[in-house]
């Protein structure tokens, strides 16, 4: 916990402190979604997009842990129950049901402008008042963004190769 990260907060604490907790479990779920999604994932391209889904997925546990440490700064707990992660979190966990890659794209594509959403309501929240938090969220936003453009390209590629599959026929 520290003292003058506290003091120096313009905004509400508390209510910052569940916010970066929302953030926290959605972070969780989404490593997992990606994580589980890359060792069932089927279809085109899949070997590429494994890749993808686990590069995406270490960068949002890193997320989970620089979310945990501005939590224990701010003098918060984290989530502690893993229970709790999808009952805190708002962006929802889908799990891969239908592990046909272009289903599993679309599941993360969902996720990810949910994610964006959500930095941007935190860096929204922190502007001016909380420049530690603010300078976090944008770092992740800027990721979160990157996120969704990686999934969507794949997901335009794998429909033009299909196309393109047709046509040779
Ligand atoms: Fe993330
Ligand atoms: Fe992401």
């Amino acid at each position: 916990m520290g003292e003058m990260a506290q003091k120096i907060v313009k905004t509400d604490t508390k209510e910052l402190v569940e916010m970066l907790n929302i953030a926290f479990a959605e972070e969780w779920l989404a490593y997992y979604q990606y994580w589980l999604g890359a060792q069932l994932i089927t279809g085109p391209m899949r070997t590429s997009v494994t890749e993808e889904f686990l590069e995406h997925a270490n960068e949002e546990l890193k997320h989970a842990q620089w979310l945990c440490d501005r939590i224990l700064q701010l003098g918060g707990t984290p989530v502690l129950d893993p229970e709790n992660w999808n009952k805190t979190a708002q962006c929802k966990y889908d799990a891969p049901e239908n592990p046909y890659v272009m289903n599993l794209l679309e599941q993360n594509l969902i996720a990810e402008r949910c994610a964006v959403a959500r930095y941007q309501k935190i860096c929204e929240m922190t502007f001016g008042k909380d420049f530690e938090t603010f300078r976090m969220a944008e770092k992740i936003l800027k990721e979160e963004l990157e996120h969704e453009q990686e999934i969507g390209d794949f997901k335009e590629d794998i429909i033009a190769g299909i196309k393109n599959q047709d046509k040779i026929k």
